[in-house]
């Protein structure tokens, strides 16, 4: 594995932007920018080895200073997805938020981890290389108290693993949910609708949404329902369901409670492509994965190489504390205490069948 880096650009308040690429002995690549640590593309091998970009994104640094609400590839943060009126309650605080999402707050804000320029280096992990972005969310930004050190670090293993591990600490009791929203299409970036994908997710349950996409705090069986991909299932007929649930997320836009242990990185999901035999699983010490099939693209902007991005052509697998946990007590919680270690990985691993 090795990782080189290049000049990306500068953005308009004059911070530089690099290019690393992260490349092993398999041809698989991973292009990274320290600019909300966003993954801008992923080249993975099909079944006769083909190569393809399987990531959405843009062509250049424009693309994602403009980027209106996708957060295409970048790192979220201080807390990925919705705060119900964009207020929680912590030791007895009030803290209020931007309302960046209707009345609600959304991926940490009106300026979240993935509009920050990173500082990143080139790091030993383990005998390989790593790259390792850190960032400093001081005490009150985006109003969330607590100053937050927080680490990230990629790493891409011989075995087409895209590692990421994830470290943060605070001076106060905070909360913290850190999370990566790449959003995938196995047939290549450009290839059009993700109704061909087939998908599992190792989880029994889901957390039903109300008609703002926010968790009710219900804890519901998928048996019987669009949400039960316990087994390898495509994901087409689920889309045009009448089934409450997929009207108010418009789409897949949920939260699956997964069956994993937290210890280690465990099987969360896998996706599979039947056109290009691309597999893609994702392993994860975080309790839940938010599978969204991408039901607010629509098109907009130009993407990379010229691509449209129509609704549904690509999905994402965001691994994650419930969203909305700190109003339901019974969800696992995202406050991270003071001097503690907030410490998850999620790896995406690709091979070809
Ligand atoms: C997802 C979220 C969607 C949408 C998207 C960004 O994480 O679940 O509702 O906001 O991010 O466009």
């Amino acid at each position: 594995m090795s990782i080189t880096a290049r000049f990306y650009a500068n953005t308009p308040d004059g911070k530089e932007v690099t290019l690393f690429t992260l490349e092993n002995s398999k041809g698989m690549k991973a292009e990274i920018i320290n600019y909300g640590g966003t993954i801008v593309s992923l080249y993975v091998p099909d079944k006769d080895g083909k190569l393809a970009d399987v990531t959405l994104g843009y062509d250049n640094l424009k693309g994602y200073l403009e980027d209106d609400g996708t957060y295409f590839g970048a790192l979220i943060g201080r807390h990925a997805n919705r705060i119900e009126k964009a207020e929680f309650e912590l030791n007895g605080v009030v803290y209020k938020l931007a309302k960046n999402d209707g009345e609600n707050n959304l991926h940490g804000g009106i300026k979240g981890f993935d509009k920050q320029v990173w500082d990143a280096e080139i790091i030993d992990w383990e005998g390989k290389e790593g790259l390792q972005l850190t960032y400093f969310s001081k005490d009150g930004e985006e109003n969330f108290p607590g100053n937050l050190k927080v680490k990230v670090v990629y790493v891409l293993s011989e075995d087409n693993g895209l590692e990421i591990h994830y470290y943060a600490v605070s001076d106060k009791d905070t909360v913290v949910n850190l999370t990566n929203h790449a959003y995938f299409n196995l047939s290549g970036h450009a290839a059009g609708s993700i109704s061909g994908h087939e998908l599992m997710i190792n989880a029994d349950q889901f957390t039903p949404i109300n008609n703002e996409g926010i968790p009710t705090g219900e804890i519901r069986d998928v048996k019987g329902t669009p949400m039960d991909f316990t087994k390898l299932s495509p994901i087409g007929p689920g889309f045009d369901s009448d089934d409450e649930q997929i009207i108010n997320g418009k789409g897949y836009d949920h939260n699956w409670v997964l069956k994993v242990s937290g210890k280690e990185p465990e099987k969360a999901a896998e996706l599979y492509d039947p056109a290009s035999g691309r597999v893609m699983e994702v392993f994860t010490t975080k309790p839940g994965i938010q599978f969204y099939s991408g039901n607010f693209l629509k098109g907009s902007g130009v993407g990379k190489g010229g691509a449209v991005y129509n609704k549904r052509s690509a999905l994402c697998l965001e691994t994650q504390y419930f969203p909305n946990a700190m109003k339901h007590k019974h969800f696992p919680s995202p406050i991270l205490k003071a001097g503690q270690e907030y410490k998850h990985t999620t790896i995406y691993k690709f091979s070809a069948r």
